[in-house]
Order: structure tokens, then sequence, then C-alpha cells
């Protein structure tokens, strides 16, 4: 079966995969003469939707990517428009990034520096079938668009918690959701994908890491194709772009499945406790994910954050469950626990969003972190114990915001995945996980390197700890981990499932 050979290739692309993930590389970084002349190539297609010099306005979530100078952006609206544009920049072998909803973390990520930024914003159409059954969803809408389109069908889809997140980075990375407990991953939800990419014309495509086609680059033919990539056609890719992120071509729609949710109410519930609490609290999010993993329509996360205006730490925990049911069963045990504040709704889905859109609002800095073990309510107070060590020297830091989330990632994420023949995430669990992600927040370019050894003090020592403790999980999720994604780009070549 492995008479596929190399004909397929996305090329170049951002800045070279291989290296684009080692940080350091300045934001200031100045255009090439080829990236100026394709961006002029570009203006005369694009016109107003070629932004030059510079990104112009436009949303970018992460201060970090907010700095970056692009030789320019450009707004496609089409598969077609997309395509154009890959032909331009393999023509001047110029380097680009693909943004979304640009919420990913670093430079570079997506927004180009130096190169161009294709900006898929204007690529938001919602359409759903007329079955009812799925949504073809434009790879630059975001999730407040998608939950508030579906809401009038009584519809909705696998998305993020925030409004503003991309269904382009979210997708591609894993899609972590409060329907995950039901219906999995967002990317073992989606049926099929139109993808741009580079060929030579091959009829057969294998799906290479980034880091590899570089290397070929010399095989590459300027020409742009736009595929249709489902179970039956290119599985190859189909099973490389679910976890797969940007290495493996432009996603310019998803076909989503559609799930019945009248109005997209759902009941969240959000509590603030004592940390005399703490006990309590860990032992009922070990209940909920061990022994009430049989309510599916129950999902939470709870956080341990820090502030550094009130220089304290807090308990937060939102209680969710997919109907509009207020007080659902499964959150019987943690009812019993004094709070000291608390907000209860049902609500819709896309309405709850953007109040979490609100509580993380764009222009600061941000790294995030994370480490996945079975669940243990022991792990999960050693881990806020570490970040209340390791915090003193970062914690006056100006604006500076962390905290560490737990959330449960039920079987059936890991069911939901195998049924589609695997995904490139390369989960497997005799069990539910427990994810823990770090996010750390701050405002100034000058604690950059004291907040990145921060974060990586962390994950050494949440790393060592889960080992020791014999509940490690080695599953990273890729989406809120650019600091550690190039583990995972490095090794993709070998989650790349040969036919
Ligand atoms: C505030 C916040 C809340 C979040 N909430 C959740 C959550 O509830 N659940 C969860 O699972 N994750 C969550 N995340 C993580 C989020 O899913 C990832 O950061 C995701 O990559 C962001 O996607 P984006 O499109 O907004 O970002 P972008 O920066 O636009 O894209 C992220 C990456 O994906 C690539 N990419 C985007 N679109 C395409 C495309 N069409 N084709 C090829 N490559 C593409 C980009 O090049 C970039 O490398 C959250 C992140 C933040 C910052
Ligand atoms: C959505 O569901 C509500 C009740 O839950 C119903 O009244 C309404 O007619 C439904 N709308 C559609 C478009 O089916
Ligand atoms: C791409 O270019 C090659 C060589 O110029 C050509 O043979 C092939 O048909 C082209 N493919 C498409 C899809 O245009
Ligand atoms: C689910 O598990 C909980 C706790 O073990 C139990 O009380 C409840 O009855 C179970 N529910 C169902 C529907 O099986
Ligand atoms: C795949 O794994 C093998 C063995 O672990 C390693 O030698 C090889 O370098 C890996 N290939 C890639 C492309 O990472």
């Amino acid at each position: 079966m492995l008479v596929y050979k190399v004909f397929y290739i996305i090329l170049l692309a951002f800045h070279g995969a291989a290296s684009s993930h080692d940080s350091d590389s300045t934001a200031q970084s100045p255009s090439t003469t080829a990236c100026v002349n394709a961006c002029a190539d570009l203006r005369d297609e694009f016109g107003s939707r070629l932004h030059h010099p510079g990104n112009g306005n436009f949303n970018v979530w992460d201060g970090k990517q907010q700095e970056v100078q692009s030789a320019c952006r450009v707004e496609p609206s089409t598969a077609e428009d997309v395509s154009k544009i890959l032909a331009a920049l393999v023509h001047h072998w110029c380097p680009f990034a693909v943004k979304s909803g640009g919420h990913a973390q670093n430079a570079d990520d997506s927004v180009s520096v130096g190169g161009v930024t294709i900006d898929l914003n204007l690529i938001n159409h919602i359409e759903v079938a007329q079955d009812q059954q799925t949504v073809d969803v434009g790879s630059g809408s975001t999730i407040y668009d998608i939950y508030h389109s579906l809401e009038v069908f009584n519809l909705t889809a696998i998305g993020a918690r925030v409004a503003d997140v991309g269904i382009g980075g979210f997708a591609l990375g894993g899609g972590i959701s409060n329907l995950a407990p039901k219906y999995g991953l967002a990317v073992d939800n989606i049926l099929q994908y139109e993808v741009c990419l580079e060929t030579s014309g091959a009829e057969h495509f294998v799906p290479l890491p980034l880091y590899l086609t570089y290397q070929i680059r010399q095989i590459v033919l300027p020409n742009a194709t736009i595929v249709y990539v489902n179970e039956n056609q290119h599985p190859d890719l189909y099973f490389a772009l679910r976890g797969g992120m940007n290495n493996f071509g432009i996603v310019t729609q998803f076909t989503m499945g559609a799930f019945h949710q009248p109005k997209g109410l759902i009941s969240q519930t959000d509590k603030i406790f004592s940390l005399t609490q703490k006990d309590a609290v860990t032992d009922e999010a070990f209940q909920l994910t061990t022994a009430w993993k049989n309510d599916t329509d129950m999902a939470f996360y709870y956080f341990f954050s820090y502030n550094s205006i009130a220089d304290h730490f807090v308990l937060a925990f939102s209680e969710i469950y997919t109907q509009p049911i207020l007080e659902p069963a499964p959150f019987e045990g943690l009812r019993q626990i004094p709070y000291e504040s608390k907000t209860a709704r049902i609500e819709r889905m896309s309405t709850l969003s953007l109040e979490a859109a609100s509580r993380t609002p764009s222009g600061n800095r941000n790294l995030f972190a994370t480490v996945a073990y079975y669940p243990s309510a022991r792990m999960d107070r050693h881990i806020m114990e570490i970040i209340e060590e390791e915090i003193e020297p970062v914690r006056k830091m100006a604006g500076f915001l962390s905290n560490v989330m737990f959330q449960p990632l039920y079987e059936n994420v890991v069911r939901a995945g195998r049924e589609r023949g695997g995904n490139a995430l390369g989960i497997e669990a005799k069990g539910p996980l427990t994810v823990c992600i770090l996010s750390a927040t701050w405002s100034s370019r000058q604690d950059d390197d004291a907040v990145s050894s921060f974060v990586q003090r962390w994950i050494q020592r949440a790393n060592s700890a889960t080992t020791q403790a014999g509940v490690h999980h080695d599953w990273i999720y890729m989406s809120t981990t650019p600091i550690i994604s190039k583990i995972r780009f490095q090794d993709m070549g070998n989650t790349t499932r040969k036919a």
C-alpha cells in the first residue's frame, strides 16, 4: 500500500516549521524583498483587502503577537482566494502565517514575522445542512458566530468556552468543550475539511509535516489546489488534520456535526470557595471525574488562581450541565460545601461564551502549559502547592495573573477518536484523565524571560510529581501549549499514519 510518493507539499510556509517554535525569533525581523514583491502582487488582486505596510487594525489576542510586523496582511474571502495567495507566495518564496481567531500566543504562530499574514476572518459563512445533521463553517468564524447562528435552529456544535476563539486553531488542535463528555473533542466531530494546499498535480497526497517538506521544497510546483478531505477521500490527510494544527495545509471550511440543543441553553453555576475548603473541593472534583462520569451532560472545570493586585489565591469552580436544569444531581456533593459567592444561571452558550471572553481580554502577554494525569485529588493539591512555591519570583510583576485549571477528559473523548479511525492527537487512556492547564498573564515585555522560566519550572515539577506518583499520562494538549508544541511537531512524522 505504500505506493504514495511525496507529491503533495504545502511547502515552506510558517517561517520553516522546524525552527519557528524555537522562540526568540524577533518580532521585528524585516520583510525580505521576496515578501515585499509578493505583497505588491497581492495588492493588485486584493485591493483594500491587502494591508500594507504592516497589519492594519485587526483582532489578535496576545500582546506578543500584536507587536509583530508582517510584510502585509491579506484577507481572502473564498478558498479560491486562498489558493491564489498560496500560488503568489510560492512564486516569490515568501513565508507566511495563517490566522483564524488569533488566540495563539507566540510571534509567528498566526501573525507572520516579516512574511505575509493570511487572515481568514472574512471566510466566516455558517450554513446548516438541509437535514440539520451537519454545518459548514468557514474557517475564520469565531466560536460566538457558530453558537449564535446555530441557536436559531435549536442546534449547537463542538466549540470552545470563549466567544472570540477561532474555529481554525480550536478545531485543528483538539478542541475541548462543555459537550466533550458527550461527543468527544472537536477534532473527532469534523466530517470533512476543505483544504487549500500546494501540490504538483499528483492524485495522491501524503501528509508530511512541514519541517520535512521544507527539506524537499525544490520539487514544489507553484500551483495551489483545493481538496475535500474526509474519511474516504484522502484518509491520511483526514487523520493528520485532526490534531495536526497548521502543518498540513490551510483549511478553509470545516463540516462539523450539529447537535440538538434547544435554544443553545445550558446551565452554569460559578462558585468561589475559601482556600480552607481546598480538600473538600478537590475530593469532590475527583468524585465527579470518576464516580459521576456516567452522566455525560455534566462538565466542570475549576481554577486555583493568583492575582497580583489582590495578592492572594482563590479557588473557583464552574459546574456545567448541558440541559437547562439548575442544581443537577452530580453537583449535590459540591452543594454541601460552603462557598463564598455563587452565580447560577440557565443561559445560551453564545451568551456564556461572551461572558468568558470578557474575563480574558486581549492585549496582555500570555503563556500556557499543560500536564495530564489519572485523576487524583492529592495530585491536584500538590500541583497547587507547586504554584504557591514557584510563584514567588514573579508574583509582584506588573499585571501578573496565573491560574491552574483542572478539567476532566472522559473516556468518550478517547472513544470518539477511535471511532473515527484514530487521530493525530494520540490520546489513549485506560480511564478518565485530569487535564491541568497552567496559564500565566503579564503586561511587560521585560518580564517575558522570568515568566517563561516560571512556566518551565512548573512543567518540570508537575511532570516529575505526576510521574513519581505513578499517575502521569503523556498526552499534551497542544492547543494550549505553544511553549512545548515543538515536541509535538517533531513527533508528527511518527504519528502520521501510513496508508
Ligand atoms: C482565552 C482562551 C480561551 C480558550 N478556550 C479554549 C477552550 O474552551 N477549549 C479549547 O480546547 N481550547 C481553548 N483555547 C485554546 C485555543 O483553542 C487555541 O489557542 C487555538 O489554537 C486558538 O485558535 P484561533 O483560531 O483563535 O487562533 P489562531 O492564532 O488564529 O490560530 C492558532 C494556530 O492554528 C493555525 N490555524 C488557524 N486556523 C487555521 C486554518 N484554517 N488552517 C491552518 N492552520 C490554521 C494558526 O496558523 C495558528 O498556528 C483557548 C485559548 C484562549 C487564549
Ligand atoms: C426551538 O425549540 C423551542 C422549544 O424548546 C421551540 O419553541 C422552537 O419552535 C424551536 N425552534 C425551531 C426553529 O425549531
Ligand atoms: C500544477 O502544475 C503542474 C506543472 O506545471 C501541472 O502539471 C499540474 O497539472 C498543475 N496542477 C493543477 C491542479 O493545476
Ligand atoms: C451515576 O453515578 C452516580 C454516582 O456513582 C450514581 O449515584 C448515579 O445513580 C448514577 N447515575 C446513573 C444514571 O446511572
Ligand atoms: C520516529 O521515531 C523513531 C524512533 O523513535 C526516531 O528514530 C525517528 O527519528 C522518528 N521520526 C521522526 C520523523 O521524528
